[in-house]
């Protein structure tokens, strides 16, 4: 039997242990599954007294961990983690200690050539989290117009030369349909001049990959769920690697009174970190507790 092994390295561990500061016997949850580094880290932590629920939406993340972490106190549970309610309700867990969630894509994701989050893979432009359900990207160029292509890759992507890059695809796929990331990447680069060492097709693909998994209203969803499912001192813990999430962790936090927060500013990586693991470079780590809101 062939065992994978994942080729995430998990950011941040040791300000996710100090700060979600898991004890032996707790029930904690891990929204954001990926590679499992962080659900192996909490389910060392609460021992085999306790337990660890680990959430993710994309099936071959489920079926990877799944192997990699037979034997921990480990429940799998294929779900977005804006349901997270409906998943601790379906196995019978009343509420939990702490949750993390680590948004974003993980580098198994990001080296499987046939979901095409990589910029030069050749495979179909899909991105999406779980290919089983909702529309792959390379459609999303096909049916846009594009003066809704431009407000997306403006909206969810930052970028500046948006509605050149809209009416180029638009162009384009008149007579040649844009199928693969190296399709798109191509055509971005042609356009966008990038400082430093930032792909030009970065702020693109941010904007498609977030587009096709509604991934700022599952976090806007979640953020406004979670403190039904923390009991009372419970802390959430959100890691972020772009300004549209973190700013949405640090709206959720500040205005619902339900939470205290213990990061008035979000944590970053230590150098030796970035250094070690450069996929950790723009990540953003934010912590609250679960409070009685005061009324
Ligand atoms: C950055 S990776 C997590 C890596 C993980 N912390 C580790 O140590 O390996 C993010 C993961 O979250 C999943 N994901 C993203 N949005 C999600 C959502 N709304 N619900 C559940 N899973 C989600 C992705 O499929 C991906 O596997």
């Amino acid at each position: 039997m062939s065992k994978r092994a994942t080729r995430h390295r998990p950011v941040m561990p040791d300000e996710i242990l100090e700060w979600l500061c898991p004890r032996a016997g707790q029930t904690l949850v891990d929204g954001t599954l990926g590679g499992g580094g962080h659900t192996r880290l909490l389910a060392e932590a609460v021992g085999s007294e306790g337990h660890v629920i680990a959430l993710d939406r994309d099936p071959a993340a489920i079926a990877l961990a799944a192997d990699a972490l037979a034997g921990q106190p480990v429940t799998l549970v294929e779900s977005n983690f804006c349901e997270l309610a409906e998943a601790l309700e379906q196995i019978g867990v009343a509420e939990v200690d702490g949750v993390l969630l680590d948004v974003g894509l993980s580098s198994d994701q990001l080296a499987d050539d046939e979901r095409g989050f990589s910029f030069d893979s050749t495979g179909p432009l899909d991105l999406r989290f779980d290919p089983t359900s909702g529309e792959p990207a390379w459609r999303l160029l096909e049916r846009l117009s594009s003066q809704h292509l431009a407000n997306l890759i403006y909206e969810l992507g930052e970028e500046r030369y948006s509605r050149r890059i809209a009416r180029t695809i638009v162009e384009q796929r008149r007579t040649n349909p844009i199928r693969t990331s190296a399709d798109l990447a191509r055509i971005v680069r042609r356009i966008v001049r990038s400082p430093m060492k930032i792909d030009p097709a970065t702020r693109t693909f941010q904007a498609l990959r977030i587009a096709v998994n509604d991934e700022l209203k599952s976090l806007e969803i979640a953020l406004r769920r979670m403190p039904d499912c923390l009991r009372m001192g419970g802390r959430l813990a959100v890691i972020s690697f772009h300004s549209l999430e973190d700013r949405r962790v640090k709206q959720a936090f500040n205005e619902d009174p339900r939470w205290k927060v213990l990061t008035r500013r979000p944590l970053r990586p230590t150098d030796k970190e970035m250094a070690e693991n450069p996929r950790s470079r723009s990540a953003k780590l934010r912590i609250a507790e679960r409070t009685e809101a005061v009324s």
